[in-house]
């Protein structure tokens, strides 16, 4: 492992000689000092396909029980079902699935979801993720034991393990052999085949490269509102409209970098929404993840805040300014709501008189 770093650092020091800097820029030394193993070693976490990487430990069903309960459920379902957050976890996967290696369903139009489960084919993807991404609010805090156990509920909710089962980096190979979609990876060979080739090419532009990526491919008639006016929709999670599929002239779309990313209406006509200027900017500032205009999330509803601070009338705006701003825990529950101080203070305070005004 530490030969293969110092290597890589030989190759990227060779590559920026080549990319022939000034003479005098070249010379880099005294500047930072090499990572020592330590640190080396905090950020060498991950898990290969055949568990290399995977720390050696082990974790029961029933803990992983306590530990979805405690840190997951909230976001997830009590059974991995839920799509508030994300799509469902677990479903849709059958112990025919197990023997056959292939998820059913996978390719049955009929069903609505594809879950985690249904997708997943290498175990070490579910356990490294959780171990570096999960939950969601707070990153890198399970401890190893904690990873295999909820690796071990999640799957024993899928019914690819038994309730008393307990997973470990002894026994992972084998539960690796019975998982429901081990064998459903495959290989898509690029959207279009251009002359037998795949449309688009991954190779890396290092000299003379394009400042500004103009779009020339246009949306097909025929595809264009196929699924609605895309514009109007917007899931709860990702705050990303889609284009203007209404009219070809009104969808333009502006290139990462330029200021606005996205997609902007080029007519003056405004692009019709339902929705008002308080909910688009809670949206924007994705307080949308976590607050559902009447249904809790993480956190409280937007209908449930404003009927508390109802009796409040005129200092309702102030207090909820203060505490989007500065966020805060204890007055719905235990989870913290994180700190909004990177919002602007005129959009926190729109969206305090949005919340306050109670219209949802
Ligand atoms: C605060 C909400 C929240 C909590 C709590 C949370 N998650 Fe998640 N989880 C998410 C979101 C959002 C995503 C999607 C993230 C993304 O795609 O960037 C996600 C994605 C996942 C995925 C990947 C699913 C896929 O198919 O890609 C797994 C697995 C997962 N979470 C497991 C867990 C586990 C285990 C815990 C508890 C230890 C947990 N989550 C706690 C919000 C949460
Ligand atoms: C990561 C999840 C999360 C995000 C993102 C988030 N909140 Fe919250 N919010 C919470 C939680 C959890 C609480 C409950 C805190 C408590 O019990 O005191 C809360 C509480 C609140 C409250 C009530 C405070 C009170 O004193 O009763 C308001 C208002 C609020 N959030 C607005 C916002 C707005 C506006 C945004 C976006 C700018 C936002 N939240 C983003 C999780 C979140």
């Amino acid at each position: 492992m530490s030969r293969w770093v110092d290597m890589k650092y030989t190759l990227i020091a060779a590559a920026l000689v080549a990319l022939a800097l000034p003479v005098e820029a070249q010379n880099f030394s005294g500047l930072g000092r090499p990572a020592t193993p330590a640190e080396v070693k905090a950020w060498d976490i991950d898990v290969r396909p055949d568990f290399t990487g995977l720390p050696p430990g082990k974790g029961s069903v029933a803990k992983g029980q306590e530990v979805w309960e405690a840190k997951c459920e909230s976001c997830h379902g009590t059974f991995g079902e839920s799509n508030e957050v994300f799509t469902p976890i677990v479903g849709g996967t059958t112990k025919a699935d197990m023997k056959e290696g292939r998820v059913a369903n996978l390719r049955n139009e009929a069903y609505p979801q594809r879950t985690t489960l249904m997708k997943l084919s290498t175990l070490s993807t579910l356990w490294d993720y959780i171990n570096r991404a999960m939950p969601w609010n707070a990153p890198k805090t399970l401890t190893t034991e904690e990873v295999y156990a909820v690796v071990a509920y999640i799957l024993h909710l899928g019914d690819i393990v038994p309730a008393d089962f307990v997973l470990s980096d002894e026994n992972i190979r084998e539960v690796q052999k019975t998982l429901p979609n081990r064998d459903g990876k495959v290989f898509f060979p690029g959207m279009w085949s251009v002359k037998g080739k795949p449309d688009v090419q991954g190779s890396a532009c290092m000299t003379n490269c394009k400042t500004e990526v103009k779009i020339t491919s246009t949306l097909p008639d025929y595809a264009r509102n196929a699924h609605g006016q895309l514009a109007e929709q917007m899931r709860i999670i990702g705050p990303f409209r889609g284009a203007d599929t209404l009219s070809p002239s009104r969808a333009q779309f502006v290139p990462i970098g330029s200021g606005t990313t996205g997609v902007k209406a080029a007519s003056a006509a405004p692009v019709q929404s339902a929705a008002s200027a308080g909910l688009k900017l809670a949206q924007q500032h994705a307080c949308m993840a976590c607050h559902g205009l009447n249904n809790k999330l993480v956190g409280p509803s937007m209908a449930d805040i404003a009927k508390k601070y109802a009796d409040k009338k005129g200092e309702a705006i102030a207090y909820l300014t203060g505490r989007i701003k500065a966020g805060g825990s204890g007055i719905w529950g235990t989870v913290p709501m994180p700190a909004q101080a990177h919002v602007p203070d005129a959009d926190i305070r729109a969206i305090a008189e949005w919340i306050a005004a109670g219209r949802f």
